[in-house]
């Protein structure tokens, strides 16, 4: 079992969600459709849609009634179905999705399959409601490399306290290596698991319209900076603008993602 933190960290509202890491969701969810080469006809499951930014990119191409999306966290739930009429969007996890098997051409997962509490079981499952010939795809953020935004925090706040450690996603993620990926696809039954790189942006006005959304956000990073006292927040705060070095205002932040994907026997 994960000892990721699941569900429990995305306590939050979808906007709060959206202006921290939902910038960069529907770039990312762009290019997780090329790579899983969904087409016009098909049905799409979104695994762990949060506020729905993959969902909403699928329903592009295939039209709401093509999509389906699952989370277990309830505002994000409703977010994502306030927002995207039409889409059966359920309260679910992916360890236990509730579609019959062979329900979808193809199951995607953007930046959940980390948070899930049994990866294994999530991908399996999503093979399973997959028909066979179809496609099972996810997206993983590279914590531990060039995901610039976390890996700067992280490395930030290490730097003030080494218990943060911890806590860095880039040590404490799961399956957000290309080889654990493709690993985690092959050992699900997938055929022909293949792992590339995409680098996606995201704008910031200036480093307080970033540091609120970090601030207020969702997720490890938030949690960490609300654990810490008003005085070691403005600190980390400070230790996290040198780090990114900027120089000029607005910027964009690159992050990489792994993407993997396979096919149902
Ligand atoms: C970083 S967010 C990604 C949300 C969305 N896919 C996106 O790209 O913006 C991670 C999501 O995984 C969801 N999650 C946590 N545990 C899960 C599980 N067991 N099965 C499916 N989703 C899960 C969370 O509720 C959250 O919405």
């Amino acid at each position: 079992m994960s000892k990721t933190p699941g569900a429990a960290s995305f306590r939050t509202s979808a906007e709060a969600y959206n202006r921290h890491i939902g910038r960069y969701g529907s770039a990312l969810a762009r290019a997780l459709i090329e790579i899983a080469n969904v087409s016009v006809g098909q049905r799409a499951l979104d695994a762990g849609c949060g506020p729905g930014a993959l969902a909403a990119e699928l329903c592009q191409v295939l039209g709401s009634n093509g999509v389906a999306a699952i989370d277990p966290t309830a505002p994000f739930v409703e977010a994502c179905a306030q927002r995207l009429p039409g889409v059966d969007v359920r309260l679910a996890t992916a360890e236990e999705l509730p579609f019959p098997d062979d329900s979808f051409d193809v199951a995607l997962s953007q930046l959940a399959v980390n948070f899930m509490r049994e990866p294994p079981a999530g991908v399996r499952e999503m093979r399973r409601v997959t028909r066979p010939g179809g496609t099972v795809a996810a997206a993983v953020w590279d914590y531990a490399g060039e995901m610039t935004l976390l890996r700067r925090f992280w490395d930030a706040a290490v730097s003030l306290d080494p218990e943060a450690a911890e806590s860095d996603e880039g040590r404490s993620m799961p399956y957000c290596t290309p080889d654990e990926l493709e690993r985690l696809w092959r050992e699900a039954g997938l055929q022909t698991p293949a792992v590339s790189a995409r680098v996606v942006e995201a704008e910031y006005r200036d480093f307080d319209d970033l540091w609120q959304s970090l601030e207020h956000g969702s997720g490890p990073s938030t949690a960490y900076a609300s654990s810490l006292s008003p005085g070691r927040r403005a600190e980390l705060r400070d230790e996290l603008r040198r780090r990114l070095g900027l120089r000029e205002a607005p910027f964009r932040l690159t992050a990489r993602a792994w993407c993997v994907v396979g096919r149902v026997a």
